[in-house]
């Protein structure tokens, strides 16, 4: 079965130099916030273009530990699209705040900047976007309203490791950029673990007290954190896999463009591209009517796809008996998205029989 994403291939590429960096960390009986973590905390800086990087346990906190740092409290309301992964919304939650949910447009499937500005309100804090699929969200307007709103910003980057926009790294574009390294993402490692981006020292000083119980260089807890490390043997494979994410990311490029040359079929609604955004296709998602069918038919003939996202965030149990406004292309999309598959090692012979069935569906 050929699945949308498929993680195992690059670890297995690599595995002897991973086993290698293990071994190294075994070896040298410093196990968490050494050496390894601050290499990669420069590393990934550099390579995002930002001043400071912090290391965390994945991206939900991440996500919760800068909403903390730019001073989300109880009942303050965030902005932020429902179409998304779970865990963007969740972390809002975790921080007993509000969030509003802003519909997305259908040209990058991205937050709709028309309508940020008519959900501030006096309660409005901050907002989340989500750099959906590997593509970013339409900053230059976004950027503009919060600017205007005097909002914090959080990028949720997590899909979009490596994208640009106008030559420049997403997540290094509002107060906090928040990445995930789950093993399916761009940038990877075999476990879990995230980290956040900033320029910000402040924010930078406070997530570095949050991640670690919320105390200082003193042990002396200066606020109720949490514990979210980045250990050091997932540091050094990120480290290591780090210098590949361009190569990685050029191979997925490949394959989208492949998909985006050779699918011919009306019915078949493919992704678009924009020319000031590097798009760096961790999913390559489609749109379809009939998607229960076209799943079927594709499984059929051994292609098992994903959908991202089958269920808005709004419409999740936790949300039963709220009232939200409608998000439409929120609720539409939900209906339509497949994701293809697209990962590194996806060989030529898999993506044209692909596109023979999708050409002839
Ligand atoms: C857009 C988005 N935000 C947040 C997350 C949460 O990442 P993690 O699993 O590292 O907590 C994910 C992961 O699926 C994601 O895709």
């Amino acid at each position: 079965m050929i699945y949308s994403s498929f993680p195992k291939n690059s670890f297995q590429k690599n595995k002897k130099q991973i086993l290698k960096l293990v071994e190294k960390v075994l070896d040298s009986g410093n196990y968490i916030n050494g050496n390894c973590l601050k290499n990669f905390e420069n590393n990934f800086a550099k390579y995002i273009g930002s001043k400071y990087a912090l290391g965390v346990g994945n991206s939900t906190d991440a996500l919760l530990l800068s909403l903390k740092a730019v001073g989300v409290k109880e009942n303050d309301e965030v902005l932020v699209p429902s179409h998304t992964a779970p865990a963007t919304v969740i972390s809002i939650l975790n921080c007993k705040a509000k969030p509003i949910f802003i519909d997305v447009n259908l040209d990058d499937y991205n937050i709709d900047y028309n309508l940020i500005e008519k959900n501030i309100t006096k309660n409005t804090k901050c907002l989340v976007i989500v750099h959906l699929y590997g593509q970013a969200a339409n900053l230059n307007q976004i950027l503009k309203i919060s600017k205007k709103f005097n909002l914090k910003v959080i990028e949720d980057v997590s899909q979009s490791c490596g994208a640009l926009y106008n030559k420049k790294k997403l997540g290094s574009f509002s107060d906090i950029g928040c990445f995930s390294f789950f093993p399916t993402k761009n940038l990877s490692t075999i476990g879990d673990s995230g980290a956040i981006v900033s320029n910000n020292k402040n924010y930078i000083n406070k997530i570095k007290m949050l991640r670690e119980y919320g105390w200082d260089a003193n042990r002396n807890c200066q606020f109720v954190g949490i514990n979210s490390r980045l250990d050091e043997v997932h540091a050094e494979i990120l480290n290591y896999r780090l210098k590949n994410l361009d190569n990685e990311n050029r191979e997925r490029i490949k394959i989208a463009k492949y998909y985006l040359k050779n699918v011919k079929n009306s019915k078949i609604i493919l992704p678009r591209v924009f020319p000031e955004r590097k798009h760096i296709f961790h999913l390559f998602v489609v749109r379809v009517k009939n998607r229960n069918k076209f799943i079927k038919d594709l499984q059929n003939e051994g292609f098992k796809l994903g959908i991202h996202y089958e269920r808005p965030v709004h419409k999740h149990a936790i949300f039963k008996g709220k009232k939200f406004k409608k998000l439409e292309n929120t609720e539409k999309i939900s209906n339509q998205v497949v994701s293809l598959p697209i990962y590194i090692g996806l060989n030529k012979k898999i993506m044209s029989k692909l596109v023979n069935i999708l050409n002839s569906i």
